[in-house]
């Protein structure tokens, strides 16, 4: 089975968590767009989304699904959302599409949030394949750079891209991620940074991996 039906199957099992009349919180990238697709299919059985990019409301809107101001939603019962990676206890590395800032507000304010995955995701320890995206104020690009070298990582400016809020990315590769809590607060302690892809304070709650023979279910908590 190929990553693509892989994502759309992870993507798929989610629904099964909807409760009907309430607000979804919707990720970002490629494994939510199947999420999204499939959403549409039961739009009359909720009462809405919030979207945590830009892209993402589009796509929402484009296949008539509502879309509400976060700070107009209320409660949120469930958030959505890929990952770059995810481990055994629900802690990810998020941001590949730059939509971290976004999707740690969403994940933070959601009573459960479900992570959808292919198998090739889903590793022992995190940061081996991926980096951890920082989204800085464009002002701090050095310094968030020289920051990231004293933490022993190898920093690379995102070159010709902005965040949905104006703001740069960093993506920190080598990072030591051997305490994931230490480092999410480390690296969100540097001034001009606005928010890091680490999720170790608030992990999933359920990760969907999909793989060639089923979804897979882990319940960290
Ligand atoms: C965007 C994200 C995505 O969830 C993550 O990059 C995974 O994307 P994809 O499903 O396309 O592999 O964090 O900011």
């Amino acid at each position: 089975m190929d990553q693509e039906a892989l994502k759309k199957q992870s993507a798929e099992a989610a629904l099964q968590y909807i409760h009907d009349d309430t607000i979804i919180g919707v990720g970002t990238g490629s494994t939510v767009k199947y999420f999204i697709e499939a959403l549409s299919k039961i739009k009359g059985r909720i009462a809405g989304t919030v979207a945590s990019s830009v892209d993402t409301e589009k796509q929402l809107k484009m296949l008539g699904i509502p879309v509400l101001d976060l700070n107009a939603a209320g409660r949120i019962s469930l958030y959505v959302d890929g990952a770059d990676e995810a481990n055994q206890y629900g802690y990810l590395i998020k941001g590949r599409g730059g939509a971290l800032t976004r999707e740690k507000i969403l994940a933070n304010v959601s009573e459960k949030f479900i992570c959808i995955i292919d198998e090739s995701k889903f590793v022992d320890i995190l940061g081996r394949n991926s980096p951890v995206p920082i989204e800085a104020i464009p002002m701090a690009r050095s310094l968030v750079g020289r920051k990231v070298v004293g933490l022993s990582g190898n920093p690379v400016y995102r070159e010709n891209y902005l965040t949905d809020n104006g703001n740069i990315i960093i993506d920190a590769y080598n990072l030591n991620i051997s305490k994931p809590l230490e480092l999410e607060n480390s690296l969100n302690c540097i001034p001009g940074v606005v928010e890091n892809g680490l999720f170790a304070h608030r992990p999933a709650d359920i990760i969907l991996i999909a793989k060639a023979n089923g979804i897979e279910t882990i319940k960290p908590r």
